[in-house]
């Protein structure tokens, strides 16, 4: 069973990484292997729709882009992805929209490779656009036919500055029952 955890922050040691890495935590504590991927200082060109990925065998996207390299098959490896990002004036930032576009592309275009994966997202925010952007990132999930586990409330979390989300308390536990239900379901699918 693996995890891969993603910051979509470009905040390094912010409250992204806190969040993921407090998800992987119980993760590993349930069996699995993870991996945290932050995207801090690793920015990720966006899909320029040159539509190279199509039919790649082995799939990848043709852009010269360092930062990308090896990401396809890390997440062709994993049977679990937990998407983390801070809401960006009510979405989801572009780094984790530019990530999940190029990855989503290429996947669709070679058989899918994200069909009967587990997904899952986590937000933070100063106040509000958390909603938003949980929904933003399942509807990811979604169209790629990935299951989605719930937990005790959404995954959504309050802070500003870097580490302040370890103060909300409910935010926290929330994303500890994430973990656990999304490794619940690993286990029952077998992985
Ligand atoms: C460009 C930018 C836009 C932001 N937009 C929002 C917003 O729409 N709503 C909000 O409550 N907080 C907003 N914030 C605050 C961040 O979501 C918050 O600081 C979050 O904890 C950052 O996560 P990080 O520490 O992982 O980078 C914004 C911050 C930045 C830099």
């Amino acid at each position: 069973m693996r995890v891969l955890g993603i910051s979509g922050s470009p905040r390094e040691g912010g409250n992204t990484e806190l969040l993921v890495e407090t998800a992987l935590d119980v993760c590993r504590h349930e069996g699995a292997e993870t991996e945290l991927l932050s995207l801090a200082g690793r920015p990720i060109k966006p899909c320029t729709a040159c539509g190279g990925c199509m039919g790649t065998a082995p799939p990848r996207c043709v852009q010269d882009d360092p930062n990308f390299d090896g990401l396809i098959e890390k997440f062709m490896a994993a049977d679990g992805i937990l998407v983390g990002s801070p809401v960006y004036f009510g979405s989801a930032t572009p780094e984790t929209m530019a990530l999940l576009d190029r990855v989503g592309y290429v996947a669709r275009f070679s058989g899918n490779f994200l069909r009967h994966k587990v997904g899952a997202a986590v937000t933070v925010a100063r106040r509000a656009g958390q909603n938003f952007t949980f929904a933003q990132l399942n509807y990811f999930f979604l169209i790629n036919e990935m299951f989605v586990p719930g937990s005790t409330y959404w995954n959504v979390a309050i802070g500003r500055e870097r580490g302040e989300v370890a103060a909300d308390e409910e935010g926290m536990e929330t994303v500890k029952n994430l973990a656990r239900n999304m490794t619940y379901l690993l286990h029952k699918l077998g992985r």
